[in-house]
């Protein structure tokens, strides 16, 4: 089945370690007989200054002919904040109707774990973060603005669909994981409690369809403790989409830090999109010295998402191998290879 996959590199180092996800997805194609086509757009910071261009519906329309999107990093230091975010990545989210950010948190050698004593298998749990609503939906409006009285809103808007096929999507992830069995809703049912009463309503009546998996509950304020003292209580984590946001990067710290983790925007029903969930990282531009295994964690979930269970478990396999015997550290500029040499460590592991 010959599969097409749109590529964005993005801006800063998206494209160098975008580069090296592209190098391993070849490698292990050929392994595995898979036959694919990719296509590279140019959608980001360069094409905004030049263009005043985000994203079109002609573009959206384009897109749509792919079975999978592969994205390196949007934000440029030259573009006001929220313009590429709002324009690029979240209208990519929404326009496909992405409705689920799953983000693996999951150790690859305790060296890099800046917690004590905590193990690969203590850091093993997936965060299933709501994606297209939310406080990310961009209702609110400003009242006097710029006066002293002054008043800004911005509301968290939450629907039961959206809320339930969330739920629905963490419980059947868990099962389907079949590891602890264990599914805790993250949220803040003691504060905000409209859009909260709502999730755990939805949460408890999903959970009768589920009894062979354990429910828990955590304010997101706990959560963020739980994760630094016991992050082995963790199997899959469902949430809403700003603590979703919060609580990953978290993640992405015991885990290793931002150059390991990855995450895929998905739609169960449609057109997905893999990312590395750090940003584009100017400072470190063009240097050949970020971490590419993010993106190339991304790459091994888009094989996964397209059914090449096999080839998916072998990416993730070489890059366990490299980070557990190789490099020295996640961090870029520190590794002790510089970006391409760990891409080509992992297709040498494959
Ligand atoms: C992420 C990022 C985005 C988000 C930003 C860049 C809009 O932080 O993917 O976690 O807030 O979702
Ligand atoms: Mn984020």
């Amino acid at each position: 089945m010959m599969r097409k996959i749109a590529v964005i590199p993005g801006d800063g180092t998206g494209p160098e370690v975008i580069r090296e996800g592209l190098k391993v997805l070849e490698a292990t194609a050929q392994r595995y007989n898979l036959k694919y086509e990719t296509k590279i757009f140019d959608f980001g910071g360069e094409r905004y200054l030049k263009t005043g261009k985000t994203l079109e519906p002609s573009d959206i329309n384009e897109l749509k002919k792919y079975s999978a999107i592969y994205l390196g990093a949007i934000g440029h230091p030259e573009v006001k904040p929220g313009i590429l975010e709002t324009g690029i990545l979240l209208k990519l989210r929404f326009s496909f109707d992405q409705y689920i950010n799953l983000r693996p948190v999951k150790l690859y050698n305790a060296d890099f774990c800046p917690l004590k004593d905590k193990k690969p298998e203590d850091v093993d749990f997936v965060v299933v973060r709501e994606n297209s609503e939310g406080l990310y939906k961009g209702m609110g409006e400003f009242r006097n603005k710029g006066a002293q009285d002054e008043v800004a809103t911005q509301i968290s808007y939450n629907t039961r669909r959206g809320v339930e096929r969330c739920i629905r999507y963490a419980f059947e992830y868990c099962r389907r994981r079949n590891k602890k069995k264990k599914l805790t809703l993250c949220g803040k049912t003691n504060v905000l409690t409209f859009a909260w009463d709502l999730w755990q309503r939805t949460f408890d009546e999903v959970a009768k369809e589920y009894p062979d998996i354990t429910t828990d509950y955590a304010h997101v304020d706990a959560t963020t403790m739980w994760f630094l003292k016991n992050p082995e209580w963790f199997d899959v984590i469902v949430t809403d989409n700003m603590f979703g946001d919060i609580i990953t990067d978290l993640g992405a710290m015991i885990q290793g830090g931002m150059g390991i983790a990855a995450g895929g925007n998905i739609n169960p029903e449609g057109i997905s999109m893999f990312e590395p969930i750090g940003g584009s990282a100017p400072k470190y531009t063009g240097k050949n010295v970020i971490n590419p295994l993010a993106a190339i964690c991304a790459a091994g979930m888009m094989l996964e998402n397209l059914g090449e269970i096999k080839a998916a478990q072998a990416v993730e396999d070489a890059v366990i191998k490299i980070v557990q015997t190789k490099l020295k550290s996640l961090a870029a500029g520190r590794m002790g290879y510089s970006t391409t040499e760990v891409g080509d460590l992992v297709v040498g592991n494959l």
